[in-house]
């Protein structure tokens, strides 16, 4: 097996190329990323059997070159952050949309298994005392403009799988923490404000709840997807770890030996969604799926000590980060 995993120097696409180079010792892969401020060579450099091509998915010629050689995709490539989609709308619809186009017509020319990585997100939100959660069948009602680009990319996907029998199927994870997570997002940037010294900051009243999943039991959710899925399906990926963002400050802040309650209140994000929640219960009937991170608290723990540890990672990322949060005023 040859795979090429678009996004695979990002955040969860790179955690998937070691998860899968651990796991099929005899495949071969290859990484197709940009290297956006987001995606950082760093982190699949040294991986035997891995090699990076520095391409953009809208550039339908060095795309193709490297579809046509390999036996299937796995597609993370994204521009990833709300905060940014609402500062900047059109790198999302730009790299999404059209980006996921090219992949499709890709796969669709050379006949290649694909398999799209999309978020949640694109089932918009849920009240915090709604018995519901998120299923395949929840209907689309994404809120910003990263949210609603993932969607339309999604019903790219299902289009061509069903006018042209591309072979794909789709999955929707919950958010996702651990290693080599950008500084921008909620968890890393927490983290990094401790070790810099600063407090957390939290969003409106810190009430808004999220469904964490370590990242390494998404990859495991991809590969037995993209293995034993069946195609034309989309399966939600999620391991039951709803918790508020005051109560993932509160357990980061005693985890990292500082008071709970100092973190600083900021403005809220415009449109913030309250609250996701994925019934995972199709990965887990029909594939036999099962999260290995059940301990929320104990995956926090490894994740903060991966940051103490790496801060040469971290570090060059972080000014400019915290400079275009304090543009947006948070
Ligand atoms: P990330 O921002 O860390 O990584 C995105 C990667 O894509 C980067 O390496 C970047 O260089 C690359 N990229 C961006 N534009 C590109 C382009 N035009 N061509 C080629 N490469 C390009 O994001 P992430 O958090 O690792 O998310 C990866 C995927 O998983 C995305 O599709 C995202 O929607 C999805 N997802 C994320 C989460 C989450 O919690 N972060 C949850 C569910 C789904
Ligand atoms: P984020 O990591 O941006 O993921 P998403 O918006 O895709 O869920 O944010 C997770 C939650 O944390 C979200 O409710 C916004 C909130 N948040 C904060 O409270 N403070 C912060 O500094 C950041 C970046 C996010």
């Amino acid at each position: 097996m040859r795979l090429l995993v678009t996004g695979g120097a990002g955040f969860i696409g790179s955690n998937f190329v070691r998860h899968v180079q651990r796991e099929r010792p005899d495949w071969e892969i290859v990484v197709y990323d940009l290297l956006t401020y987001a995606g950082d060579r760093r982190n699949v450099e040294g991986l035997d059997r891995v090699s990076l091509v520095v391409g953009d998915i809208c550039d339908e010629q060095a795309l193709e070159g490297a579809v046509a050689e390999c036996d299937a995709v796995v597609h993370f490539a994204a521009e990833s952050h709300n905060d940014n989609s609402l500062h900047s709308p059109f790198p999302f619809v730009h790299t999404n949309v059209v980006g996921t186009y090219h992949v499709l017509e890709a796969v669709r020319r050379h006949g290649r298994r694909l398999h799209h990585i999309s978020t949640d997100e694109v089932y918009g939100d849920l009240a915090l005392d709604d018995p519901a959660r998120f299923t395949p069948q929840t209907p689309y009602n994404p809120s910003s403009p990263y949210s609603s680009t993932k969607a339309g990319s999604d019903l790219l996907v299902r289009a061509w799988a069903r006018s042209f029998g591309v072979q794909a199927t789709i999955s929707n994870c919950s958010n996702n923490y651990g290693p080599y997570q950008h500084v921008e997002k909620f968890i890393p940037r927490q983290i990094t404000e401790v070790l810099s010294g600063r407090r957390p900051k939290l969003y409106g009243r810190g009430e808004n709840v999220r469904d964490w999943i370590h990242t390494e039991d998404h990859s495991s959710g991809v590969l037995a997807i993209l293995e034993r899925g069946r195609i034309g399906e989309t399966y939600l990926i999620g391991a039951d770890g709803e918790c508020s963002n005051r109560r993932v400050v509160e357990l980061l802040l005693r985890l990292m030996g500082r008071a709970a309650d100092d973190y600083e209140l900021v403005d809220d994000r415009p449109g913030h969604d309250l609250r996701y929640a994925i019934d995972a219960s199709k990965l887990r009937d029909e594939l036999g799926w099962r999260p290995r991170y059940a301990d929320f608290e104990r995956g926090l723990a490894d994740t903060v000590a991966w940051y103490r540890a790496n801060r040469a990672w971290w570090e060059p990322q972080k000014a400019a980060t915290e400079a275009r949060y304090e543009v947006l005023g948070r």
